[in-house]
C-alpha cells in the first residue's frame, strides 16, 4: 500500500502497524486451533487469517483516534467488526449465494473444509464478535448494551442481511439506482459505517462526534462497494484474491452494470468527496480517516 501522495501522514506504515495490532488481539481473542472441537477453531481462523485488508478495524481504530481515544480501547471492538466482516464473507462465498472458490488469495473456506463446517466457522465468527465486543470498556455515554446494539443492528436483518437477501433476489434482474442503493447500503455499508462508530463509541465520543462519524461512514461505505463492484470489472483474479469478472457471470446488480464504469467511478468519488466533507468539524484530527478514504477510493484491491 503506497502513502497519498498530497498528505506527510505515512498511511501504508500507519495500516501496517494497526494491521498487526489487530492480528495480535484476534490471536489472543480467539480458541487456539487446537482446542476442541479443533475443525471448526481451525476453519474460523483460516478465514480471518488468510489476508483480509482489515478495513474495518483500521477504520474503527482512526475513528478512535479522531476523537482522541486509544486504540487499547478500541481494539476490542476493532476485532468484533472483522470476526462479523469475515463471518459474512465465510457465507457469502458459499455455492447457495456467491459460489465463490477463491478468496483472499486462497481457496474459500467451503473449499477446504466443507459446506458444513464453512457455515458453522461463520456462525461462530459471528456469535465471537458479541463475546469479544463484551469484553470492551463501557463509558458512561456508551454502556455494553449500546455497543451491542450498534452491532446487532448493523449486522442484522435490517441491515448486512437485508441487502445480502436484496442482492440475492436482484440477480438477474432489472434493479433501478434506488434499489441497488437500498443493497449497497445494507450490504455493505452498515458495517462500515458501525466500524467508525464503535471507534468513536471506544472513545466516549460526543453525540455531535457520532453524527460526523456516522456521515463520513455511510459515504465512505457505500462508495466501497461502489469501488468493488468496479474492481471485479475491471482487476484481475490474481490482484484481487477471489474471481475477478463474478458478478457479470451472475448477472448481479453492480453499479457497472447500471450506470457504466465511467458513471460509477464518479459516483465513487462523489461519495468520497462527502465522506471528506463530512469530517470537517475534526478540523484536521482526523488524518487517518481521511486517508483512509482517500486510500479506499483509489485501491485497486
Ligand atoms: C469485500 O470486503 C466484501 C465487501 C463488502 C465488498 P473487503 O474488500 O474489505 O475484503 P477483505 O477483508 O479485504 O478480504
Ligand atoms: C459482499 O458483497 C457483501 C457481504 C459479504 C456482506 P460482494 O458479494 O460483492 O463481495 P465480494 O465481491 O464477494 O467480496
Ligand atoms: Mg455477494
Ligand atoms: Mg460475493
Ligand atoms: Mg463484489
Amino acid at each position: 500500500m503506497s502513502s497519498p501522495k498530497s498528505s506527510p501522514f505515512d498511511l501504508g506504515s500507519w495500516v501496517q502497524t494497526r494491521s498487526k495490532e489487530v492480528d495480535h488481539a484476534l490471536d489472543r481473542f480467539l480458541p487456539k486451533a487446537t482446542v476442541r472441537p479443533g475443525t471448526i477453531h481451525k476453519a474460523m481462523r483460516y478465514s480471518l487469517f488468510a489476508g483480509g485488508k482489515r478495513m474495518r478495524p483500521a477504520l474503527a481504530l482512526a475513528a478512535a483516534e479522531a476523537c482522541g481515544g486509544d486504540s487499547k480501547e478500541a481494539m476490542p471492538l476493532a476485532c468484533a467488526v472483522e470476526c462479523i466482516h469475515t463471518y459474512s464473507l465465510i457465507h457469502d462465498d458459499l455455492p447457495a449465494m456467491d459460489n465463490d472458490d477463491f478468496r483472499r488469495g486462497k481457496p474459500t473456506n467451503h473449499k477446504v473444509f466443507g459446506e458444513g463446517i464453512a457455515v458453522l466457522a461463520g456462525d461462530a465468527l459471528l456469535t465471537q464478535a458479541f463475546e469479544i465486543a463484551a469484553q470492551a470498556r463501557s463509558w458512561p455515554r456508551y454502556s455494553h448494551r449500546d455497543l451491542a446494539l450498534e452491532i446487532a443492528k448493523a449486522s442484522g436483518s435490517l441491515q448486512l442481511i437485508a441487502g445480502q437477501v436484496a442482492d440475492l433476489e436482484g440477480e438477474g434482474k432489472k434493479v433501478s439506482l434506488a434499489q441497488l442503493q437500498y443493497i449497497h447500503e445494507r450490504k455493505t455499508s452498515a458495517l462500515l459505517c458501525c466500524s467508525v462508530r464503535l471507534g468513536g463509541m471506544s472513545a466516549n465520543c460526543t453525540p455531535a462526534q457520532l453524527q460526523t462519524l456516522t456521515d463520513f461512514g455511510y459515504n465512505v461505505g457505500l462508495a466501497f462497494q461502489v469501488i468493488d463492484d468496479i474492481l471485479d470489472v475491471t482487476q484481475s483474479t490474481e490482484t484481487l484474491g477471489k474471481t475477478a469478472g463474478k458478478d457479470v457471470t451472475a448477472q448481479k446488480a453492480t453499479y457497472p452494470r447500471l450506470v457504466g464504469l465511467e458513471k460509477s467511478k464518479k459516483i465513487a468519488a462523489s461519495l468520497t468527496a462527502k465522506a471528506f466533507a463530512a469530517l470537517k468539524p475534526f478540523r484536521g484530527r482526523a488524518v487517518a480517516l481521511e486517508a483512509l478514504a482517500k486510500y479506499l477510493l483509489e485501491r485497486d484491491r
